[in-house]
């Protein structure tokens, strides 16, 4: 499976067999999250046979089941740590979808079980990714029209195969409130206001680079 193809077959799933990640697919995981460390300045963790983080009712009330695996998403905290987190963690979750796994992002709905990964000074745990084998693959989301988040007159195949990317993209509560505005041979990314908007604005931004090509326009 490429990542065109993971893209399109990814969807959060909440729901996960009783079953560990192979070992060697874990050492695919921590090798994809050392590079995405190194690239992004970040600190994600890997965090295997963890129970009790969606152990509890939070987890329960927010429809997860059989999650043990998770990836502690931490960076420092600096103004954008919130946009790089998006963009590197869904590198990963989709890195996740070739290998045959499923994720969901989670904000809310999990306890911090702060003796399963470490948050340095001056580092933050924005999120978490569970992942594992999921009971199912999930269902696609609703989506906005293209028209109502992208601005482009006379737009290139590129912009319009990385809006299209980008209305795959995972976005909190489903809310999609990202835009993209083509000038030339630029693009201008921006989120609205609300709830990890932020995160959500990093995550749409990597899937816009994979559908359109990074080869064919700069970030303004
Ligand atoms: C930053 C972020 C936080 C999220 N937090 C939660 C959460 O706390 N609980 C939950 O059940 N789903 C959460 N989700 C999953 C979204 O509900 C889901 O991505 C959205 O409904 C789109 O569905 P899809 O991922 O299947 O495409 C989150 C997604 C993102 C991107």
């Amino acid at each position: 499976m490429d990542i065109i193809e993971a893209m399109q077959k990814r969807h959060s799933v909440r729901s996960y067999l009783d079953k560990p990640i192979a070992a060697d697919l874990c050492e695919k995981l921590r090798s994809e999250i050392a590079a995405c460390n190194a690239e992004g300045n970040l600190n994600f963790q890997l965090v295997t046979d963890e129970e009790r983080a969606f152990g509890g009712m939070m987890a329960h009330y927010g429809k997860f089941s059989g999650v043990k695996n998770y990836v502690a998403l931490v960076g420092k905290k600096t103004d954008d740590l919130q946009e790089r987190t998006g963009y590197f963690g869904e590198r990963l979750a989709l890195f996740a979808q070739t290998l045959g796994l499923n994720t969901c992002w989670v904000a809310l709905t999990y306890k911090k079980v702060k003796s399963a990964f470490s948050v340095g000074k001056g580092e933050k745990l924005v999120c978490v990714l569970a992942i594992g084998y999921g009971a199912t693959d999930g269902a696609a989301h609703k989506s906005k029209p293209a028209a109502q988040v992208s601005e482009a007159q006379n737009a290139p195949e590129w912009f319009l195969r990385g809006v299209e990317a980008a209305l795959l993209a995972p976005t909190a509560m489903n809310q999609q409130k990202f835009k993209f505005i083509l000038n030339g041979r630029g693009v201008r990314a921006k989120s609205g206001g609300g709830f990890y908007t932020k995160t959500d604005l990093g995550i749409a931004k990597y899937h816009f680079e994979v559908g359109a090509g990074r080869e064919n326009f700069e970030w303004e």
